[in-house]
């Protein structure tokens, strides 16, 4: 972070309510990538956190500088987006490169539009470490590793579907059954279980109100985009206005899953076993890590690869 005597303080408590948001937004659109402001506020701003990313996009940075009880101080800083490949661009060229950002706890997914000089400055990294390994890794075409960039999107859309919202369809009632029966049997030695029952609950029924949204109106857009594009005929602006819209707010939702996912991982020690874990508090965390591992790479495809080619098929095919 830098020097924040400089940047300019939003009092919000003085601003009469109504216009306490369009205030805020205001601030933030008349930003330069790089550039931030401070809001100063009497509770947790929080609330604002989720709008402007549902809104604006993952395009900011959030930093707390107050925490309470009084006085809550954030930065809000936009993110400087032309400052080479993201972490997300590199993962969509190359899915390998996602072991190294995983071995560095780097998230490529949702936290994906950060250039690898900001995470590794946010996460007191070695840039140059980072980047000669990625550089390290054998080249590309000589692995399986499988090129969804080259994809149709009507293809990568029923991919995504048939792969991993089967996938999280089928994982979740055991897994919902193995992290509530390990809190009840081991919470009392290991009460982290209960907060982990509790966030695994949340990432689930987030999820299981997120996917029928992509598959019932942002995926079938996507797919008539990719099939009007083939049959070479322009579109109607659709219903929502903008391709943007939904996809600002699957983006949204895939954040708040992975904060889900990424407490679990800290609660958990990065799911290190305790020397009493019996077979299910085992099996309950490796189904936990693999359930990780498959969200990553399934909002990967959708952030970093289906939804910025769709919002360019966009600009060419409606009218
Ligand atoms: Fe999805
Ligand atoms: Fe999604």
């Amino acid at each position: 972070m830098e020097n924040t005597a400089t940047i300019e303080i939003l009092d919000v408590t003085v601003i009469e309510p109504r216009l306490k948001h369009p205030t805020i937004f205001d601030r933030f659109d008349n930003l330069q990538g790089g550039e931030g402001f401070i809001i100063h506020n009497d509770h947790d701003p929080k609330p604002v956190y989720y709008q402007l990313l549902g809104e604006r996009g993952n395009i900011f940075k959030w930093e707390y500088l107050e925490q309470g009880p009084e006085v809550w101080e954030v930065l809000i800083t936009k993110l400087n987006l032309e400052a080479g490949d993201t972490v997300g661009d590199l993962v969509a060229k190359d899915f390998r490169k996602a072991q190294v950002f995983k071995k560095y706890g780097i998230d490529f997914c949702c936290g994906g539009k950060k250039s690898i000089k900001q995470v590794c400055e946010e996460k007191g990294l070695d840039p140059n470490k980072v980047e000669q390994e990625l550089n390290a890794l054998p080249d590309a075409n000589t692995t399986n590793e499988t090129d969804y960039a080259s994809w149709e999107l009507s293809f990568l859309a029923d991919y995504i579907v048939n792969v991993h919202h089967k996938y999280v369809r089928e994982a979740i009632p055991a897994l919902y059954e193995y992290t509530s029966k390990i809190a009840r049997v081991h919470g009392k030695n290991h009460p982290e279980l209960f907060d982990i029952a509790r966030h695994f609950a949340n990432v689930a029924s987030e999820l299981e109100s997120h996917m029928p949204k992509e598959e019932r109106v942002l995926f079938p857009f996507i797919k008539q985009l990719d099939e009007a594009k083939k049959s070479n005929i322009k579109l109607d602006k659709p219903a929502f206005g903008s391709i943007q819209h939904p996809i600002n707010m699957m983006e949204m939702e895939h954040e708040v899953a992975g904060n889900d996912m990424e407490a679990i991982r800290e609660l958990s020690g990065n799911y290190t076993l305790p020397a009493d874990a019996c077979a299910t508090y085992t099996v309950a965390f490796k189904k936990l890590q693999e359930f990780e591992d498959d969200l990553h790479r399934h909002i990967h495809l959708e952030n970093n690869i289906l939804f910025p080619k769709a919002v360019e098929l966009e600009k060419e095919i409606v009218k």
